[in-house]
């Protein structure tokens, strides 16, 4: 059997350059996980179902388990690990857990970079906005309505009071 075709990539992970060789058949979240050892994005359904591996790339919320490895060329990419601020959790992190918004903590990580994307996007959302920036994200434990608070109570944080 031919051996699997490797292709030369680079890109930037959390403000890291980044370049290696991956298959061609190989996902980015296979990368990010299991060569990164970026173990914050989760692996749920693994067919774009579940947004437990969401990270942000170029900005917007993408599913890694649906990109390829090879697709990561040249993009600028956040996951989870990259919300860390000063060796201290973001202002959306800790909203998250001081209002309840985690749980068994799975779906985290994914709602987290989704949050991120929106708010980078549109700082003082309302409520239909967050509600579908985290549309592709499941969640089995909360009910959803803690982790809408917690994006609101972030953006009135970071941004003030919407206008
Ligand atoms: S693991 Fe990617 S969407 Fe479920
Ligand atoms: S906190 Fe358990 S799945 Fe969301």
């Amino acid at each position: 059997m031919e051996p699997c075709r490797q292709v030369p990539v680079a890109f930037t992970i959390n403000g890291r350059a980044v370049s290696l060789e991956v298959a061609a058949d190989e996902t980015a979240l296979h990368v990010i996980r299991d060569r990164l050892l970026l173990k914050g994005t989760k692996e749920g359904c693994g067919i774009g179902e579940c947004g437990a591996c969401t990270i942000v790339v170029d900005g917007k919320a993408v599913n890694a388990c649906l990109m390829l490895a090879a697709q990561l060329q040249g993009r600028n990419i956040m996951t989870v690990e990259g919300l860390i601020e000063k060796h201290e959790l973001s202002v959306l992190q800790k909203a998250f857990l001081e209002d309840h918004a985690v749980q068994c903590g799975f779906c985290t990580p994914g709602m987290l970079m989704s949050s991120c994307a929106l708010l980078k996007d549109k700082p003082r959302p309302d409520k239909g906005d967050i509600v579908d920036a985290i549309s592709g994200n499941l969640c089995r434990c909360t009910g959803y309505q803690q982790v809408v608070g917690a994006i609101q109570d972030a953006a009135r944080r970071l941004f003030g009071e919407k206008a």
